[in-house]
């Protein structure tokens, strides 16, 4: 197994997931583990530890620091960026501020013949060097390298940007191997668990499968749980996996808030309860939850009434349940770290209802079997649990439903418009093939249309309209962290804006949101 200590990076888990892809199991930690924790890792088998980025600086004296134990458990360590700096400071070489920060593309050349670098050169330089293609991000850089290591990477403005004591097994990287645009960085990861910490490739799904159920059953015992189902992918997941491990001590309450789309609700009353077996209780709190966002326009405080509404509705439903101990939500991993999660230090950017509503009173406990995984795991999850295709490669739909792609004030009339547009837009997706025949739906990972309460004028037939606009929103990503606007074909776009103004009464203009994520989000609020 691997460690992997994080720091506060915002893409720590992309360390972990590139280290599940290389079928090594491993866990995220904070940093500040105690030495005894990483001792009792080594007497359950750790064969090396990797050091995350932060956005932190790592050469003052109250910095973070890897526990001394790291260094003392003769097993192969890896820094990423400020694990690079911290690597640096803790064995003895230093660190500096930079004059200017490197934040992005950057060509790194390869010096000498580590087993994390041989012969993996992107392109040789005119000078004949083997050069690495690589993605930057820091300030602050190692200016002198620690006793018994050698310099391993270098850019003309970061001479040192990765140093190896190969003896020890200390490899560090200023850069990120874990982010995509790094293109050789999934083998560098991979020579490090495989080649140097020697890890067998033993980790899969469906030992994933059988871990999860044992541990979900050792958790609860005979209490019962309750889950919160919205028919997205993550909820469905999860409720597929603890159904799998206690079967009837799992109640599902599915809230219709009034905020799902087109049918949504007769179609998961179909798939659960009919399909499935589940215990599903079905709750129309939609009166509840519009009276609730009646004037609020700011749209963290939505995504908070939301929360809070879910919860109480949980908790009375959960009431009624007598043994009722847990509450089961499918909050997974981008959820985590984009609200600011315990384990790392991560800056909030969105609150996620499921993760930021939650009160403290909740006298629930929290059962969140897929807090760990990206939605590309969520996905393979639901397959090795049987769910149908379908369902599973459906769109993410977030727990706010259409309270997030209303913008500002929630309102049932504007609700009723979107739906009915929103409908059409992901019927032409499905409609629609490239030359290969795959629809526009299977080749674009989230789409869906957002509602502007603004009016805009527009001529229909003889007379004039004063309607309302909707933006068309169709991303394609692999983790949700990142993402670029879909090219969709103009003949899809004419199609669709065709439609919802001649079939959606109400709306008479159609936009594309052609923005990607960062700087957007994709979803607009
Ligand atoms: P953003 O807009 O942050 O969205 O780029 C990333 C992914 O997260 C989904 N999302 C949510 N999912 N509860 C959820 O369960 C939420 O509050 C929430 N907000 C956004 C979003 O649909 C996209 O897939």
């Amino acid at each position: 197994r691997i460690l992997i200590l994080d720091f506060g990076s915002q893409v720590t888990q992309l360390i972990a997931r590139r280290v599940r892809e290389a079928q090594v199991y491993c866990e995220i930690h904070p940093h500040d583990v105690s030495d005894d924790f990483i001792r009792e890792e080594m007497a359950r088998g750790l064969k090396g530890v990797i050091l995350s980025g932060s956005h932190a600086s790592a050469y003052e004296e109250t910095s973070m620091r890897a526990p001394q134990a790291v260094f003392d458990a003769g097993v192969p360590v890896l820094g990423i960026c400020y694990g690079m700096q911290t690597m640096a400071m803790q064995l003895g070489g230093k660190v500096t501020f930079a004059d200017h920060r490197e934040f992005g593309y950057a060509e790194v050349r390869a010096h000498g013949h580590t087993p994390l670098f041989t012969g993996i050169e992107d392109f040789t330089n005119n000078e004949g060097h083997g050069m690495l293609k690589v993605w930057m991000s820091h300030g602050d850089q190692v200016t002198a390298l620690p006793p018994g290591f050698k310099l391993m990477a270098s850019t003309p403005s970061c001479p040192i940007a990765g140093m190896a004591d190969v003896e020890r097994g200390y490899y560090a990287v200023q850069f990120h191997p874990e982010v995509t645009h790094t293109v050789r960085g999934q083998v560098m990861l991979e020579r490090f668990v495989h080649d140097i910490c020697n890890c067998g490739t033993d980790w899969n799904m469906p030992d994933y499968v059988s871990e999860a159920v044992e541990a979900i059953r050792q958790q609860v015992g005979d209490d019962e749980v309750i889950l919160g189902l919205s028919g997205g992918v993550d909820s469905s997941v999860a409720a597929a996996l603890i159904h799998k491990a206690i079967g009837p001590q799992l109640t599902c309450v599915f809230v219709d808030h009034g905020l799902l789309r087109l049918d949504e609700g007769k179609q998961v009353m179909q798939t659960f309860a009919d399909n499935m077996g589940l215990n599903i209780i079905h709750v129309d709190a939609t009166n509840e939850f519009m009276s609730k966002l009646e004037g609020v326009s700011d749209p963290e405080a939505k995504r908070k009434i939301i929360g809070r509404e879910f919860v109480e509705v949980f908790q009375r439903e959960a009431g009624k349940l007598k043994n009722a101990r847990w509450l089961a939500q499918g909050t997974i991993y981008p959820d985590v770290i984009e609200s600011g999660g315990k384990k790392g230090k991560a800056q909030t950017i969105k609150s996620h209802h499921n993760v930021g509503g939650l009160p403290e009173t909740l006298n629930l406990k929290l059962l969140e079997p897929l807090r760990e995984l990206f939605k590309d795991e969520v996905r393979k999850l639901g397959v090795a649990l049987g769910l149908p295709p379908g369902m599973v490669y459906r769109h993410p739909f977030p727990g706010p439903g259409l309270g997030v792609r209303i913008l500002g004030e929630v309102k049932k009339e504007y609700a009723d418009l979107l739906r009915r547009a929103d409908a059409i837009f992901i019927e032409e997706l499905r409609n629609f093939k490239d030359d290969q025949g795959t629809s526009w739906y299977d080749l674009t990972s989230q789409a869906f249309t957002v509602f502007l309460p603004v009016k805009s004028v527009g001529v229909m037939g003889d007379g004039r309209t004063y309607d309302y606009v909707v933006a068309l929103r169709a991303v394609q990503t692999s983790d949700f962290m990142t993402a670029d606007w879909a090219e969709l074909p103009y003949a899809l776009l004419k199609k669709v804006s065709g439609r919802i103004i001649n079939e959606v009464r109400g709306i008479n203009r159609v936009t594309y949101d052609v923005s990607s994520k960062p700087p957007a989000t994709i979803e607009w609020e």
